[in-house]
């Protein structure tokens, strides 16, 4: 039996739900079982073995998704393993060092005791809602600075530790042992 397992995002312009279906991609290549959702459409996480959360970085914060799915969900959560992504920086800094999460974010981090967690460079391009979106966008500065490569070899490495979870829950193959 593969593990079942949920990708909850929080976003506004929908760069992070991309991030979030790259994650799942490679998570099921890898043989697990994947549901990928909007965090404000989850209700209730017991039915996943593992569960990912990302938010997009707004002003130094996590998505109000993301936080409020953390907050609702969160003894379920502290049960299971939990992995945690933020997407924003708007220049290349993400790809060429590790970005600590913000602080609230590590504050979440620990309070889960999440396996890990990464930040990825985010994306901001025209037709991105809010003022100071198109004002970012007027000085040049938005691009799309997330990287795939990156996020899948993330990916691989959660995905693999799932796989070891499972395998010593015994969750995976059944055994079956010769007859006396
Ligand atoms: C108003 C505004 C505030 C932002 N604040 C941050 C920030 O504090 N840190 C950061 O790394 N990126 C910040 N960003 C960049 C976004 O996180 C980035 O565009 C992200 O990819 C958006 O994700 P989404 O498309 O899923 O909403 C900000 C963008 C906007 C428009």
């Amino acid at each position: 039996m593969s593990a079942n397992v949920l990708v909850a995002y929080g976003t506004t312009n929908g760069s992070t739900a991309r991030i979030a279906e790259t994650v799942a991609d490679v998570l099921r290549k890898e043989g697990l079982t994947v549901r990928t959702a909007p965090a404000a459409t989850v209700s209730d996480v017991t039915g996943y073995d593992a569960v990912l959360v990302g938010g997009a970085l707004y002003a130094g914060r996590w998505h109000k998704d993301a936080r409020r799915f953390v907050r609702r969900n969160r003894r379920a959560l502290q049960e299971r393993p939990v992995w945690l992504f933020s997407s924003g920086p708007l220049d290349p800094s993400a790809s060429e060092r590790d970005i600590p999460p913000a602080p609230a974010v590590r504050r979440t981090m620990l309070r889960l005791d999440a396996r890990d967690h990464v930040t990825f460079g985010g994306c901001l391009e025209e037709g991105a809602k809010g003022r100071i979106a198109r004002m970012i966008l007027r000085n040049g500065k938005g691009g799309d600075f997330r990287d795939f490569p990156r996020i899948e070899a993330w990916a691989a490495g959660v995905a693999a530790d799932i796989a070891a979870d499972t395998n010593s829950q015994g969750l995976s193959q059944p055994i079956t042992l010769p007859e006396p």
